[in-house]
């Protein structure tokens, strides 16, 4: 079993209050990542988790158990680190196995453990090395291996992919999604990554300023953002917000206006949204570039050709916002830098959101 429940947790450096009060529930055998900017003490958690750090308030709980004053090695979590913290002069077999060893398991069957560890991570024929012979991927298996070994019920990771290049996170990222699916116990994951976040995490939880914005599945969160924080957080490009005023409002429908030139009549869940819209969110893919009549007039500031996609910079005519849009190859060989085109956000796939940046 490897159940974590967090209660009303907050942390105090000195008089600074850095976390407050966080509620949380990780499932067994689920993979949860932790996703915010830095310093919004996504590291700050997972050590109290771990025990690494004192928890100044609220209740931290592992398989029911409370664990606020346990020590780090009696909770049942092994963390990796985003630096390895492999002991230089030892082997990649003993740097695996330490833990085994302070805790006198047999020679035998510590060797036993390492093996099977080596195996699952495909580092058997490196277990003779030391870990400067090593390349970066490779020590981050010896630095899993480690964590393996213990038999956690949690494990936690913090930012185990940010010293790799950019192939080799890719590749990590898959094992590691591979690795528990193998394993199936539950991993707590930081990251200041979203695509790591959309990509791995069975859930995530989006952190900002010490505090939860919000929890649940990639594409929930994705589709439907609770806040203005989480929807410019997840996506790359962030989504587009422009300002909007209200015009009408009925049951299940609000029309808007765009920066006071373009109505839409958008759909929306509530019955009649208990706040004015003050922002219209529109994701790059689902801005389309058409003429200045149909659109938001905007003049095309930079083209980014990626090869599979288009990426505009688009500049709305008289105000400094710019927008993003996602165009196909074919439509974008017709712009230019510097002509004047419209863009009209695609309805179904707005997001309403008031002047304190909720979603409605
Ligand atoms: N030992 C410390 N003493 C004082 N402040 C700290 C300490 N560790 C972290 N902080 C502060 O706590 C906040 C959260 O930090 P951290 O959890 O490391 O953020 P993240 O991992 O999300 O980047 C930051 O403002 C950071 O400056
Ligand atoms: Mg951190």
């Amino acid at each position: 079993m490897g159940t974590v429940s967090l209660q009303g947790i907050e942390k105090f450096y000195g008089t600074t209050k850095v976390v407050h009060g966080v509620d949380l529930q990780v499932n067994d055998g689920e993979f949860l990542v932790f996703v915010g900017p830095s310093g919004c003490g996504k590291s700050t958690i997972l050590r109290m988790i771990a025990g690494l750090e004192d928890i100044s308030g609220g209740t931290l709980a592992i398989d029911g158990q409370t664990v606020n004053d346990v020590p780090p090695a009696r909770r049942g979590t092994a963390m990796v680190f985003q630096n390895y913290a492999l002991y230089p002069h030892m082997t990649v077999a003993e740097n695996m196995g330490f833990a085994l060893k302070l805790a006198g398991t047999p020679k035998d069957k510590a060797r036993a453990v390492v093996g099977r560890a080596a195996e699952i991570l495909r580092i058997s024929h490196l277990l003779e090395r030391k870990p400067k012979a090593l390349s970066g991927g490779e020590r981050q298996r010896v630095a899993i291996g480690r964590a393996i070994v213990r038999k956690p019920a949690v494990f936690l990771f913090d930012e185990p992919l940010s010293n790799l290049d950019a192939a080799l996170r890719v590749q990590m990222r898959l094992e590691l999604s591979t690795l528990h699916r193998e394993l199936g116990t539950t991993m707590i994951y930081v990251t200041h990554d979203q695509v790591e976040a959309m990509t791995m995490g069975d859930r995530i939880a989006v952190f900002n300023a010490g505090r939860i914005e919000q929890v649940g599945a990639p594409l929930h969160l994705y589709e439907h953002p609770a806040n203005q924080f989480v929807a410019g957080f997840l996506g790359s490009p962030r989504m587009n917000f422009l300002p909007c005023e209200l015009v009408s409002a009925e049951a299940q429908r609000v029309t808007v206006n765009v920066m006071r030139r373009l109505p839409l009549t958008l759909a929306v869940r509530a019955a009649r949204p208990a706040s004015k819209p003050a922002q219209l969110g529109i994701r790059p893919e689902h801005l389309d570039v058409t003429t200045m009549e149909e659109g938001v007039p905007a003049s095309v500031e930079l083209l980014e050709h990626l090869g599979d996609v288009t990426i505009g910079h688009f500049r709305v005519a008289d105000s400094g916002l710019l927008l993003a849009a996602k165009i196909e190859v074919h439509k974008a060989a017709a712009l230019q830098p510097g002509m004047r085109v419209g863009l009209k956000p695609r309805p179904e796939h707005c997001v309403l959101f008031d002047a304190d940046g909720r979603a409605l």
